[in-house]
């Protein structure tokens, strides 16, 4: 019989503890509305106690995103799981998941409690979550590195005060496959009512083993597989969404399971993944990274030609991978523009059209031909909006072999227009010293990245950037023909969020 395995994503939550991948709300919402798309069960939207952001985001996805359950995580007190229930009041399908310890190690070194006392506060935060709610999940911590006898008795007790479902963490990636495997069939082995309750795994990476233990998991009756987009995640980061639904819909003869998950969309929530967190995929990340399917070798390319399937496991377009493809041109109109948005999958309203348009229209002067993923960037420039104090009204550079780099930036800063002549190391240096000046910034550059986003001379670059300020950091994109004019919008993207945090916060 062929088993439906529960994807449960903590992209927006552990996802977000890799450094630096911190997301606002409104990041948030974009990439919980992709992942409702991509059809996982479940989106862990946050942790609601540990900040107002958090609080907030699990609140707006809850209201505004249908289909998943949304979850709260929760640490095993009052405080967490009251906050939790809070966030998750007006979700139409909510879960909460509390989480206590249980190792050795954590218990006596980090949170100094005996076995029993874990187990009692385990078992009361799953009542008091139950009062709350009917879907409850129950992770004891460090699970891998647990006294199997006395994992098998923390399990069988919170099934018993009502968690539905018990995920088995592997926190510190510690475990190996035929290990874990044989864990997960003791576990149901040994715990009496464990039918009562789906399991589910949680991997982390440290040894590069996430996908690989969660697959073993499988094979040994898990349930339910916590993953992330991109694998990212604390340290090494998690089980990688894209690689675990695709072992598995690939190879359903071995595992007799597959997923809810439409692979189509594992692109694009890759690449929106990527955009909103500034990390980028390895080039030779399994699925989702850029030579996934690129074919090197003449040999490999000679089979690829007289029949697929001789080197080609999975289709490309399986996971919504097209080939460039020419779309629109300079002389293409707004219905064909909209019907193109339509076919990548993204519905507008009429003033988001009318926006994407102008773009387009100014880049189809720039630029002859215009590929999906052209497109793709103009729009997704638009993905969590942060309002415009800031904006780029012109800018002229001089630069060259002997000339000194020089920029003139002209920005309106509220109502007023400001301009501003600056000289610097090179074009970019002098465009951000000149914002620099006009904004009055005292933000600091952290990371500077600039990549091709189609191939060619006209392609279009993407500049992203990090900027810290007060402790907080935030990133900023801009896509541009131009890359100086990339860069400039990429750092005014930046200035004009850590706005708004400013404005939010007085
Ligand atoms: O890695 C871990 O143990 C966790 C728990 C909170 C489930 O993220
Ligand atoms: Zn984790």
């Amino acid at each position: 019989m062929m088993r439906t395995i529960r994807i449960f994503d903590t992209t927006l939550r552990d996802g977000e503890q890799s450094p630096g991948a911190s997301m606002n709300v409104q990041e948030k919402l974009a990439l919980a509305k992709q992942l409702a798309k991509l059809g996982v069960d479940v989106i862990e939207a946050g942790f609601a106690f540990s900040s107002p952001g958090d609080f907030e985001a699990i609140r707006t996805i809850g209201g505004e995103v249908e289909g998943p359950i949304i979850c709260s995580l929760a640490r095993a007190r009052e405080e967490d799981i009251t906050r939790a229930w809070e966030a998750l009041r007006d979700a139409p399908r909510k879960r909460i998941h509390t989480f206590h310890s249980t190792s050795d190690i954590h218990l006596k070194h980090q949170f100094r409690v005996t076995r029993e006392e874990a187990l009692r506060r385990s078992v009361e935060m799953v009542r008091l979550a139950r009062s709350y709610v009917d879907d409850v999940e129950f992770s004891p911590m460090d699970a891998t590195r647990t006294d199997i006898a006395f994992l098998c008795e923390v399990v069988e007790a919170v099934i018993e005060a009502g968690a539905s479902t018990v995920n088995i963490p592997d926190t510190v990636g510690y475990a190996v496959p035929s290990e874990f495997g044989y864990l997960i069939k003791t576990l149901f082995e040994k715990v009496p009512n464990i039918q009562k309750a789906v399991i589910a795994v949680h991997c982390h990476n440290d040894l590069g083993l996430a996908t690989a233990n969660s697959l073993a998991a499988v094979l040994n009756g898990a349930g339910q597989i916590e993953c992330t987009v991109n694998g990212i995640g604390e340290r090494a980061g998690n089980c990688s969404m894209e690689e675990v639904v695709m072992a598995l819909r690939t190879r359903r003869d071995v595992f007799r399971a597959d997923t809810k998950i439409r692979t189509e969309e594992i692109m694009r929530t890759s690449k929106l993944v990527t955009k909103i967190t500034g990390i980028s995929v390895q080039p030779n990340k399994a699925i989702v990274g850029a030579n996934a399917f690129a074919h090197e070798s003449g040999i490999h390319q000679d089979g690829l030609l007289k029949e697929k399937s001789t080197y080609e496991i999975i289709r490309p377009e399986s996971i919504g991978l097209r080939s460039a493809k020419l779309v629109l041109g300079k002389h293409s109109g707004r219905h064909a523009f909209k019907t193109r948005l339509k076919e990548l999958g993204y519905v507008l309203n009429d003033e988001e059209l009318n926006r994407a348009f102008e773009k387009f229209k100014r880049l189809a002067d720039q630029k002859k031909e215009i590929f999906d993923e052209d497109v793709e960037a103009l729009i997704s420039e638009g993905v969590a909006k942060v309002p415009e104090y800031f904006r780029l009204a012109d800018l002229h550079i001089i630069s060259g072999l002997n000339q000194k780099p020089t920029a003139a930036v002209k920005l309106t800063v509220g109502d007023a227009v400001l301009d501003k002549i600056e000289y610097g190391d090179g074009p970019v240096d002098a465009t951000y010293k000149a914002i620099v000046s006009l904004t009055g910034t005292r933000s600091k550059l952290l990371k500077f990245e600039v990549k091709g986003i189609t191939g060619g001379t006209d392609a279009m670059g993407e500049v992203v950037i990090s900027l810290e300020e007060d402790d907080r950091t935030v990133r900023g994109h801009g896509a541009d023909t131009d890359i100086i004019v990339a860069a400039a919008k990429a750092f005014i993207n930046a200035l004009n969020k850590l706005e708004a945090r400013r404005k939010q916060s007085s």
